[in-house]
């Protein structure tokens, strides 16, 4: 763990060259990285690996990497994913360890457990290998996240989790959980805003299957994060959202739907929680169009 600001923080270690190097203040790159069991994996290797990896759709390009990212020649399995269902559980049932004093309330911030559920299971029939998330609060999404990524088997999960809030309005009692499942080995804490932090990941380079979006609610800024996710997650890979029955979060996502091919997947995270007054889900799931687009201007199609 680093400080950054006096605060404790995990980075992604995405090594970039030029221009990109000089604006993104990541972890420098090293020439070798630990696996599961601290044994020294060399970059050379684990570019010859990611090439054999099947079901890691998303190898990572030329000097990009996750300083936690860990090689499984088997794929992860055994206990672990039934040691982050428990921790899973455990919050689920007693809530998070602390409250910070004045924090935001669990109940009313955390995504439920049902749509956990649903998350996990759409996420492990994906087979994802590279998830990027946002918005880690007490982290209820971000553990489900971690045991799908287990599930999957993957030889190299990865899960970058951005959260500019976690020690300063939730103790770090989100990340705290992520380390009691052990899932910091897979994981990154990055502390700073995802509408800024997420142009510099996109200009790595670097690719995910997946992301998960509860970060913050204001067009604006959810506009922003779907734009960058539009480049980082693969052709093909999905874009989940919690709250998109709020207006800011349903408009944002609507502007992709209906200009630039993001489909909505039908049936995906159906039972899960609904707007008691409207009936409307409150998350929603889109299939990101296979190849890009590129859209022409002038067939700007209003979206809300
Ligand atoms: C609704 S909570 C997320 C709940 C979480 N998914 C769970 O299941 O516990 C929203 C989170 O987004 C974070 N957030 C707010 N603005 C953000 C931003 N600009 N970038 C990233 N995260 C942000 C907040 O600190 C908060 O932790």
């Amino acid at each position: 763990m680093r400080l950054v600001d006096g605060r404790p923080t995990h980075r992604v270690g995405a090594a970039v060259g030029g221009a990109a190097a000089a604006a993104c203040p990541v972890q420098p790159i090293s020439s070798s990285r630990r696996s599961h069991h601290g044994k020294a994996v060399t970059t050379r290797q684990l570019a010859a690996l990611s090439v054999t990896v099947d079901h890691v759709p998303c190898p990572q390009p030329e000097g990009v990497w996750l300083v936690n990212s860990i090689v499984q020649p088997g794929g992860v399995g055994g206990e672990w994913p039934d040691r982050v269902a428990a921790v899973r559980r455990e919050l689920t049932k007693h809530g998070p360890p602390r409250s910070p004093d004045g924090g935001p309330d669990f109940a009313t911030v955390t995504l439920p457990e049902s749509d956990c559920d649903q998350v996990l299971d759409l996420l492990v029939e994906e087979r994802v290998g590279t998830v990027v998330e946002i918005g880690l609060a007490y982290a209820s999404s971000a553990l489900a996240i971690g045991e799908a990524l287990l599930r999957t088997g993957s030889r190299n999960p990865r899960h970058v989790v951005i959260d500019p809030f976690q020690y300063t309005a939730y103790d770090g009692v989100g990340w705290e959980l992520l380390r009691n499942a052990r899932l910091d080995d897979i994981a990154e804490l990055v502390t700073e805003p995802s509408q800024r932090f997420l142009a510099r990941l996109a200009d790595a380079g670097f690719a995910a299957d997946a992301a998960f979006v509860d970060g913050s609610h204001h067009f604006h800024n959810v506009f922003v994060d779907l734009h960058f996710l539009g480049e980082i997650v693969r052709p093909g890979g999905i874009v989940l959202l919690d709250d998109v029955w709020w207006p800011s979060v349903g408009a944002a996502v609507a502007y992709f739907e209906t200009n630039l091919g993001w489909r909505p997947l039908p049936g995906a995270l159906a039972d899960g929680t609904t707007d008691p007054a409207s009936g409307r889900p409150r998350t929603g799931a889109y299939r990101l169009p296979d190849p890009r687009p590129t859209p022409n201007f002038k067939e700007f199609r209003p979206f809300c």
